[in-house]
């Protein structure tokens, strides 16, 4: 058997997360602004049994206001779903998290990764980093406030000069995390330069528990190439999936069957990115249409006259108007055949 039988082979029997069985190593990210029960529809018509995340819910947010944000409004049938949340105080995410299973999620994942400023000031996100005693502190505050999985996504460190991927993925597993998502790059990256791959592989020889590794999958390839180097539990798909919700379902079916799907072509994306702007239309309303935009944008790419196309997407105030202008694309797609 060459390596890549053997890594598919490894890879058959499901994930296991605690009491929690998912019948998929393809997991869809948690994208702030993106991850909204639409795209997650979408990505699940392609990937049935992957795991989905919500955006990123603020526990402090749900303690003040005292009411369920919209972004942790989640079907019964969306499962398996888990419920991310942030903040850097372990009484209001065991709250949050108390809140979250009864929304029915299936996991909490808590947010030890996010480096934007507004978060990270504050004591959340990734400036858990560089505060593990108050990380343990949230693992075990979050385990005991619920029976669902406890589980944390982070980074490999703060900084280059303070990798600590393994010190803290171990410390997060011996505080009652059942599963650790590492995004291999630093806070100080952001969102630039390679993930490092090398480091998610230290962290899944040091954990007895299931690692998923994320950052830069972006193709069946690539997917292919950061479990060979990683050996990781499973992989997480983010940017990625960005007017392309296919990515998660056509990775989980290179790894059961061995079998390329064949790709999307542009029409199908632009089908997909109409789909998508009523769907959002009807969820949000007018201010569905303003966040189907970017969508939309995204998904216009790889084909003649995209770029005019993108530009145009950008404006767009109604839905007749962003029909109109992906129809029209997509008669001129169908005639160029
Ligand atoms: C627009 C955007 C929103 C994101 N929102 C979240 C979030 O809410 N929670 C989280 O843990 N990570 C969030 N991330 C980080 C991604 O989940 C992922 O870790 C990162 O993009 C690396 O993977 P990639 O290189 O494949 O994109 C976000 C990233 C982007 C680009």
């Amino acid at each position: 058997m060459d390596q890549l039988e053997l890594m598919r082979s490894r890879l058959q029997s499901p994930l296991q997360i605690g009491s929690v069985t998912i019948n998929s190593r393809v997991l869809q990210s948690p994208l702030s602004g993106v991850t909204d029960k639409v795209f997650r529809r979408l990505v699940r018509r392609y990937a049935p049994v992957s795991m989905m995340y919500t955006e990123m819910v603020s526990a402090a947010e749900m303690h003040h206001l005292r009411r369920l944000p919209e972004v942790m409004d989640i079907d019964p049938d969306e499962r398996p779903i888990s419920i991310q949340l942030f903040d850097c105080r372990p009484d209001f995410l065991a709250e949050a998290a108390r809140k979250a299973v009864d929304q029915g999620a299936d996991t909490i994942d808590i947010n030890m990764g996010c480096p934007v400023n507004k978060i990270t000031k504050n004591g959340g996100g990734s400036s858990l980093l560089r505060d593990p005693a108050t990380a343990i502190q949230i693992v075990e505050a979050v385990c005991q406030a619920v029976s669902v999985p406890v589980t944390v996504k982070t980074r490999i460190g703060w900084s280059d000069e303070a990798i600590n991927a393994v010190e803290f993925a171990q410390q997060m597993a011996a505080a009652g995390a059942q599963m650790l998502t590492l995004h291999g790059r630093t806070r100080a990256q952001g969102y630039t330069g390679s993930a490092r791959w090398e480091w998610i592989a230290k962290v899944k020889a040091a954990l007895d528990i299931p690692v998923i590794a994320n950052g830069d999958i972006v193709s069946v390839d690539s997917a292919l190439r950061c479990l060979l180097q990683t050996q990781a539990d499973g992989i997480m798909c983010s940017r990625g999936t960005l007017g392309y919700p296919f990515l998660v379902g056509e990775i989980d079916h290179f790894l059961k069957t061995g079998q390329r799907l064949p790709a999307p072509g542009p029409v199908e994306r632009l089908q997909c990115a109409r789909e998508h702007l009523i769907m959002l239309w009807e969820y949000k309303g007018v201010r569905g249409i303003r966040q189907a935009r970017k969508h939309m944008a995204w998904y216009a790419k790889d084909f003649l006259g995209a770029a005019e196309l993108r530009d145009q997407l950008c404006r767009v105030d109604s839905v007749a108007q962003g029909c109109y202008l992906l129809d029209e694309a997509i008669a001129q797609l169908q005639d160029s055949l």
